[in-house]
């Protein structure tokens, strides 16, 4: 795992927009994951700004795969993820809606949405890089701590905490939807690379516990510990509590003195 603690939320997004650039510019038909919720705003709004510079690859061929849906909210409220990920970041880079999915939240579906959700990954041919956010109880997506480490796409119950984290959105939390359909802990290990951000203090005991603490179900980000390709990058609020900050960061600074890509 490749940790850069970073010190201002705004080098997370440069960094991140690069990263995400490259994969795409690697290869313009890239499929990316994008998660929601407030931590990669900034960086969706640096690829947008680049974008609109002209400085950006072009986005035309690329596919994207939210990381979840809202259950039980109309096709055309503006908190669905679907809605969100177009307003924030995929219209902007003229993607074709067409590109953009997000799990079918139909209630008449509802059984075989997961099942479709991952054949549409896989028929695009798997997640070149997913974007994810951690949650202060350590859930990714909206894998909740006790997830299926090797869980797939499904149905989860928020919990209160998620739900009242996520009123900022709707007004209150008794409008946030009760149920979600999600991405597994299972679906983000087959992505090829992984991308997580942090940033704020109230993430920093999660990200320490997903970084160095065990692998457990208890914290559903420790599972990141499974997957070969993973860079985290966090400011210096969110990466407080890292007991290993100091390696991480002198990993990072000698990085350019190794063969691509040799250290993660
Ligand atoms: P946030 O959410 O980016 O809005 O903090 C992250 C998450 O809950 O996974």
């Amino acid at each position: 795992m490749e940790v850069v603690p970073l010190t201002t939320g705004s080098e997370v997004a440069e960094l991140a927009a690069d990263i995400l650039e490259a994969a795409v510019r690697a290869n313009p038909r890239a499929v990316l994951g994008l998660a929601t919720g407030s931590t990669p705003l900034p960086t969706y709004a640096a690829l947008i700004e680049r974008h609109d510079r002209g400085d950006g690859p072009s986005y035309e061929a690329v596919q994207c795969f939210t990381l979840d849906e809202y259950l039980g909210l109309p096709p055309d409220h503006p908190q669905t993820y679907r809605a969100t990920i177009a307003r924030e970041l995929t219209d902007r880079l003229h993607i074709p809606s067409s590109q953009v999915h997000a799990p079918d939240p139909d209630p008449d579906g509802l059984t075989t949405a997961g099942e479709r959700y991952e054949k549409a990954i896989v028929a695009a041919g798997g997640i070149d890089v997913q974007v994810l956010g951690i949650g202060a109880d350590g859930h990714l997506a909206f894998n909740e701590p006790g997830s299926s480490l090797a869980s797939l796409t499904r149905v989860k119950t928020l919990t209160e905490q998620t739900r009242h984290d996520n009123a900022r959105f709707f007004g209150s939390s008794e409008q946030v939807p009760r149920h979600a359909l999600t991405q597994g802990l299972g679906t983000i290990l087959r992505a090829r690379r992984l991308l997580l951000l942090a940033t704020g203090s109230e993430k920093s005991s999660a990200l320490a516990a997903a970084v160095e603490g065990p692998l457990s179900a208890a914290c559903p980000a420790s599972v990141l510990q499974l997957h070969p390709d993973v860079t985290v990058l966090t400011d210096a609020h969110a990466g407080s509590s890292l007991a290993r900050r100091e390696h991480y960061r002198e990993v990072y600074a000698a990085k350019a003195e190794l063969p691509n890509g040799a250290d993660n």
